[in-house]
């Protein structure tokens, strides 16, 4: 008989120690700090300030622990050899072979593609693709794309038409080309965009739209059937996960914009990550040290979010982007063998950027009831020309958070800038102690932002391997998704308050027409 009720996965010893350590006593941040800090690493331009996340030497030992019993190293090694390390799907996750040196043997399609797209036919291209097939191109021609002498790219991901809409502003049909990027093809907002897309090159008087459209899928035949020619489509392997699949065509946009030597600097930049991933002892391995410590402050303290600001512009996209690569890989509840699991696993991914995130959420931070852990990312050499004085205050504030959080405030030294009044300095009283991380890119170009995204993804990897989770399937969306379709046929949903919402939108719409 096949019993209902998972099976729940019993907690390994190290993790019993790990709570053992939780219960403290704990060193706060400042004299971890003092007691000479740590760990901090340099790779490759790359600097991890991981000091004040204040975890002290039992704690990291444990961690190590924990990491070899539930096999985190094994893990990432039968995900090098390709091995099927998503059950679920009874798929490999093959997306480090794109970017090794020998494993670029695709590429060759794909700068064709490039080529034509930037040989001055185009002035604009419109991507269209959702989630892992829309967030890394626009990140990256976000942060590297005004450097770039190919067309504008401008990304379309949401299904609301307001999207294309305003993409499309200022294009001439006649010049602008078509990327649509989905793994699966059936996406419905990436097919109606790809329509509306057609319908607006047609009405702009353009006779072959179709000639204008390049597809990049994982099931080539689907986007055949669309009407998509096969000379204009690029392939990459099911084996590669949406959002974990920049590296391969996905990225055309950017080697559009940017030109293929730069998505080349990219993919090498994210292969030496690997490399440091793959062959680096667990005691200097970034990614892993920085995954152990996700587990420590969500699975173990229970801090149920994780924020992180990017204190710079050109980094903008980098929190959407993390948020899809952390919580659509690791949240969830179930491990991969279908036992339930005892604790929690992903914490929020939040954030934005400083200094405006300063003005509107860091209120929270500093004396909130929360303590959750920040992550900063700043660069050290500006991109813009303007005086160095934005960019020596954009620095300035970056370090004066970490240090704020760290430190916060006392009791005496509120009471001395409150004039004396005891209960208005009890509200400038900052607790401090609370945990934040700092990565420092030397300078923002293709290989550091390969080597950044790389180090994110073993990350996630590496957590998922501590969680018990796989991180490379997503089936929580699927029920949303058959909801969405069943009302977007006109069909109704029988629960009262989907059918009190329609009813208002349609009197609403009703006043409309
Ligand atoms: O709905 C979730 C999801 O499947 C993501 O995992 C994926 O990145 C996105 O939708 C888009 O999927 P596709 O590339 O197949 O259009």
């Amino acid at each position: 008989m096949v019993s209902a009720e998972p099976l729940v996965r019993p907690k390994p010893p190290a993790w019993r120690r790990l709570e053992e350590l939780a219960h403290g006593p704990l060193p706060t941040i400042l004299a971890h700090v003092a007691g000479g800090g740590g760990p901090r690493f340099e790779l490759d331009g790359l600097f991890f300030e991981l000091s004040r996340l204040g975890i002290p030497e039992p704690v990291w030992q444990a961690l190590d622990e924990l990491a070899r019993a539930t096999g985190v190293a094994e893990f990432r090694d039968r995900m090098a050899r390709g091995e099927v390390v998503n059950p679920s799907e009874g798929r490999a996750a093959t997306h480090m072979a794109l970017r090794a040196p020998d494993g670029r043997a695709g590429l060759g399609p794909m700068a064709q593609v490039a080529d034509w797209l930037r040989s001055g036919r185009f002035d604009h291209v419109l991507h269209l693709g959702i989630g892992g097939s829309a967030l890394g191109p626009a990140l990256l021609i976000d942060a590297l794309g005004r450097d770039g002498d190919g067309p504008e790219v401008r990304v379309v991901a949401n299904v609301d038409g307001e999207a294309f809409h305003r993409a499309c502003h200022g294009c001439r049909p006649q010049r602008t080309a078509v990327i649509v990027v989905s793994k699966t093809f059936t996406t419905v907002e990436t097919r109606l965009n790809l329509r509306s897309a057609l319908a607006w090159l047609a009405a702009g008087g353009v006779e072959d739209p179709m000639g204008q459209v390049v597809a990049v899928t994982a099931a080539a035949e689907r986007a055949v059937e669309a009407g998509v020619q096969s000379l204009r489509i690029l392939e990459f392997a099911p084996s590669v996960g949406g959002r974990f699949s920049l590296w391969s065509a996905v990225g055309l946009p950017f080697a559009v914009r940017c030109g293929m030597a730069a998505f080349t600097a990219l993919l090498d930049g994210a292969a030496a990550m690997d490399r440091h991933f793959l062959t680096t002892p667990w005691q200097r391995n970034v990614p892993m040290r920085a995954a152990a410590a996700d587990l420590w402050f969500a699975a173990i303290l229970g801090r149920p979010t994780r924020a992180v600001f990017a204190y710079d512009e050109r980094l903008r996209w980098l929190v959407p982007y993390l948020q899809q690569l952390e919580m659509e890989s690791n949240g969830k509840g179930v491990a991969s063998d279908g036992a339930r699991l005892a604790w929690p696993t992903a914490p929020v991914t939040w954030g934005g950027t400083g200094t405006d995130a300063q003005h509107a959420v860091f209120q929270l931070l500093h004396q909130g009831t929360h303590q959750d852990p920040v992550e900063f990312v700043a660069v050290a050499q500006p991109g813009h020309p303007l005086a160095p004085e934005h960019h020596r205050q954009l620095l300035a504030n970056c370090l004066a958070q970490g240090a704020a959080l760290a430190a916060g405030r006392g009791f005496a030294e509120a009471l001395a800038a409150s004039g004396g009044d005891p209960a208005v300095a009890a509200q400038r009283v900052l607790p401090g102690n609370r945990p934040s991380a700092t990565i420092l890119i030397d300078r923002l170009a293709p290989d550091r932002l390969g080597a950044l995204l790389a180090f994110y993804e073993a990350r996630t990897v590496s957590l998922a391997a501590m969680l018990g989770v796989n991180p490379f399937d997503q089936w929580g969306v699927e029920l949303g998704k058959e909801l969405a379709a069943a009302l977007g046929r006109g069909e109704d949903l029988t629960d009262p308050v989907t059918q009190a919402l329609q009813d208002f939108i349609r009197r609403a719409q009703a006043k409309a027409a």
